[in-house]
């Protein structure tokens, strides 16, 4: 078995280093992990944590008879990015587009080689590129000495001068609190706020406004839903499942109420390309489960997962699913009724709105099932000492004042984005993916990591001999954002046998010519051509 090593740790994150197993322990659990080789595969990544590197572990409420045994670790094959593999399925949702020509290019393009305006020619719908990136102001500035070229947008995206101006407007014309006070600005608040609730649930399809709370984002979300919805239906022994994709928001909230119910977590594998495997996550349910929690784009890879499939595979054994598509709804079209979520969540930030808004959505059934999460003002219906009645969903949920603003601007940022299409957005980004993933597997040395054949966005890789944050640092000379580190993903990248990636990601304002300045800084650092 080969063991990786990774760019950060020469050294090697290997067998016997750091207390890890040992190679032939390895290899006595190789069959372990994945059911289609006779395994139980619900072990966890977490088991193989560095002893040496963080604090003793707690005992972890992961389901099985031998929850301390650790997973096979993965080698991780040199696959060079070739598209979708031979007799793949194309994508239910989002056809898969090859560029025009792509197959005639060489990768990278070099200024020299590059037609001219090769991208900002492109629409995008019925918008030109150049038009859309005119719309983004901070894309026209320059980061030491160099034109911006902003690849973190799994991090954050840009905001597009609709939402500044929405904003503005606010403070300046409808500024107050809302519902409570019976005078013209509360009136125009309110107006506003509960407009953009409905440009919400229209753009992911919700059955009503009512559906549809505000949050401070993906993570309140999902731990409002495990707090006060899932945490009072679970016993001792109870099950939860979640992917090996999981960020850390969409993990330690459900270790949180495991820990405090008794309840347990399974974990649904992936391949070594990053595809969730479909026949695992079904044999994960028993008649434990009570609860199953997937993203919909993981933040570390990319992968689109089937959330439609997972879903229907949890509701014909009497499952409730979350899906958490902070990573998914600025890259494809999303419709909750379709994709028959029971809750669905995203953060407004990661699609072009501002930060410290999100949404939560939730179909009637378990709204009204849930328990408020926080108690105060404007969830109420009447007070006494004695007992409180409470108002019905969304204000259920929505105790206190929240982020009246920024939620009108979330409106304005998705009425944006509908303007110009999502299935044209997805279709652009998916022509801009497949020339990342061919113009970076040129680089000397550089391995891509996460693979599927369905993947939106993320461009994760590691360089060889080089540590990520050191190969971020470089970009970011050449005004080139990235992120570089775990991307609170740790289980995904160890179960990877990486500690973390150099983590480009796109949105539709991006082009052809980022993608190039990209790879060739990467030249320029490993030295190989200037
Ligand atoms: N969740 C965000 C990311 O993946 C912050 O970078």
């Amino acid at each position: 078995m080969t063991i990786p090593r990774t760019p950060s740790d020469p050294a090697g994150y290997g067998p016997g280093a750091y207390g890890l197993p040992s190679e032939a322990e390895i290899a006595s659990w190789a069959s372990v992990w994945f059911p289609e080789l006779g395994g139980r595969g619900e072990v966890s990544p977490l088991g193989r944590t560095p002893a040496a590197a963080l604090p003793p572990l707690r005992p972890t409420p992961l389901c099985g008879e031998d929850p301390a045994t650790p997973p096979a670790f993965a080698a991780l094959p040199e696959l060079p990015w070739s598209g979708a593999p031979p007799g793949s399925q194309p994508d239910a949702v989002v056809p898969r587009v090859l560029p025009v020509g792509a197959k005639e290019r060489e990768f990278p393009l070099l200024p020299t080689a590059r037609p001219a305006d090769l991208s900002l020619s492109r629409s995008v719908g019925n918008k030109s590129l150049a038009a859309i990136r005119g719309d983004f102001p901070i894309l026209g500035k320059q980061i030491n000495g160099h034109d911006l070229v902003w690849l973190d947008n799994a991090a954050t995206t840009q905001r597009p001068r609709a939402v500044i101006d929405r904003l503005t407007h606010f403070y300046e014309q409808e500024n107050s609190n809302v519902h409570r006070a019976a005078h013209t600005l509360a009136a125009r608040a309110t107006d506003a706020l509960e407009e953009a609730r409905k440009t919400i649930a229209r753009f992911i399809g919700a059955p009503s406004p009512e559906n549809i709370v505000f949050v401070r984002g993906t993570t309140e979300g999902i731990n409002l839903v495990a707090q006060a919805y899932v945490k009072q239906f679970l016993k001792p022994g109870d099950e939860i499942i979640l992917t090996m994709l999981e960020h850390h928001a969409n993990i330690v909230p459900w270790q949180l109420i495991a820990e405090e119910t008794g309840a347990c977590i399974r974990v649904a594998p992936i391949d070594q390309t990053g595809q969730l495997i479909l026949s695992a996550y079904e044999k994960l349910f028993n008649r434990r489960t009570r609860f199953v929690a997937v993203s919909q784009v993981s933040n570390a890879l990319g992968t689109i997962t089937p959330v439609a499939e997972l879903a229907a595979l949890a509701h014909a054994q009497g499952v409730r699913i979350l899906i958490d598509g902070a990573q998914a709804v600025s890259h494809l079209p999303v419709n909750v009724s379709a994709l028959d979520a029971d809750w669905y969540v995203f953060s407004g930030h990661k699609i072009f709105g501002p930060t410290g808004i999100g949404v939560l959505y939730g179909t009637k059934e378990v709204l009204e099932a849930a328990r408020p999460y926080q108690g105060g003002g404007n969830m109420i219906a009447d007070v006494t000492f004695e007992r409180t009645l409470y108002q019905g969903p969304p204000a259920k949920f929505e105790a206190g004042t929240g982020n009246i603003a920024d939620a009108v601007g979330l409106g304005a940022a998705l009425a944006y984005v509908d303007a110009i299409g999502m299935e044209h957005i997805a279709r652009w980004e998916q022509e801009l993916v497949e020339y990342g993933m061919k113009a970076l597997a040129g680089v000397p040395g550089l391995r891509l990591v996460g693979t599927a054949p369905h993947k939106a966005s993320v461009l994760s890789f590691v360089l060889d001999r080089y540590p990520n944050e050191e190969v971020g640092k470089f970009l970011n000379t050449k005004g080139i954002a990235v992120r570089a580190g775990h991307h609170c993903a740790q289980p995904v990248l160890r179960f990877l046998g990486l500690e973390g990636t150099v983590r480009p990601s796109v949105a539709f304002y991006n082009t052809f010519e980022e993608l190039d300045r990209l790879a060739e800084a990467l030249y320029a650092l490993t030295g190989r051509r200037e």
